[in-house]
């Protein structure tokens, strides 16, 4: 059977060029039908919805935005999964918090299927060049069954644990990397404040042990001002609320979370979420913190 793939945005159209790519034939849906063109035309086969597309497919790729999105697609009325074949897999990538992740492993349990959580780490470029690192919660037997497909759209594969953990180990990720993003705009502020350029602080705080390395494309992108979206800084501000709904079911108390969530809500607020998370510096710069 062909492989399914929902969820054609920055990221899933990427990854599915290059299963594609690689010879593998697809069954795609997105919500806006337009963003299949380009896989299409190299002969994958759009459907109407998740529904027609899960009669098709006993393997479906899911890279959708939110919780709500996955549990739309997944559950909502033409959902996929009530039509899948029996004892079909559903690779979930999308970012979603650890709770949500076993809550969809257990509904897909109960009718007869399979589920793995498989987020990613790794934004535009690792995607477009099959270089994603892949959290995976779930079943062993069930990750052999896609590893060949997961090591053609990534660099590596780490298998966290059971149902949820590989969601567990993203929301970390994620929330690790705002808070690096923010230190490294907030650095930026200061620095030109006290009238050091953009250029001098970069090289020099890049080129010591205190900048993750990520940032040295954010930097890029803000040295010339393109806040084109890589990562949409509405998906990172909605990773920091998952992992703040996180650390409340887990009784933890993490007060640099809750300050830097409620600086990327402002700038939503202000418009940029489509933007890149980087344009957080320009939120900064504009004073209206
Ligand atoms: N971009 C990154 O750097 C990055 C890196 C790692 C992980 N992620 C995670 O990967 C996921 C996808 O991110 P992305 O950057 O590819 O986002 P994106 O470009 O905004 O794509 C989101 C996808 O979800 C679909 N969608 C949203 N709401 C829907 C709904 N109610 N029903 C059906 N489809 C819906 C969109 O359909 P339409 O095209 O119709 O809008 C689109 O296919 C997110 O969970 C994000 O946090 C992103």
């Amino acid at each position: 059977m062909e492989i399914g793939f929902i969820g054609l945005g920055i990221m899933g159209s990427r990854m599915a060029a290059n299963l594609q790519k690689a010879g593998h034939q697809l069954l795609v849906y997105n919500r806006t039908p337009d963003k299949a063109a380009a896989l299409v035309a190299q002969g994958a086969e759009l459907l109407s919805s998740p529904q027609n597309l899960a009669q098709k497919s006993n393997l479906v790729f899911t890279m959708l935005s939110t919780p709500e999105a996955v549990k739309e697609v997944a559950f909502g009325h033409q959902g996929f999964v009530q039509s899948l074949p029996a004892n079909s897999l559903w690779v979930n990538c999308s970012t979603v918090n650890p709770s949500f992740a076993i809550k969809m492993a257990q509904y897909t349990k109960d009718r007869g299927h399979r589920y793995l959580d498989a987020p990613v780490s790794g934004s535009l470029m690792p995607a477009e060049k099959g270089e994603l690192i892949f959290l995976i919660g779930g079943e062993e037997s069930d990750l052999r069954q896609v590893q060949e497909l997961l090591d053609i759209m990534g660099k590596a594969v780490i298998h966290v644990g059971e149902n949820g953990q590989g969601s567990s180990m993203k929301m970390v990720n994620n929330m690790l990397l705002a808070h690096a993003m923010t230190a490294f705009a907030e650095a930026l502020r200061l620095g030109t404040s006290l009238g050091i350029s953009e250029e001098m602080l970069g090289q020099t705080l890049l080129s010591g042990p205190a900048a993750a390395p990520f940032l040295k494309s954010k930097q890029t992108k803000i040295l010339n001002r393109d806040y084109a979206p890589e990562f949409p800084l509405e998906w990172l501000h909605k990773d920091l609320h998952l992992a703040a709904i996180t650390a409340y079911e887990q009784n933890v108390a993490l007060p640099g979370l809750q300050t830097t969530k409620e600086l990327y809500a402002q700038a939503k607020e202000k418009g940029l979420g489509p933007e890149d998370m980087s344009a957080i510096y320009q939120f900064l710069q504009s004073g209206k913190v």
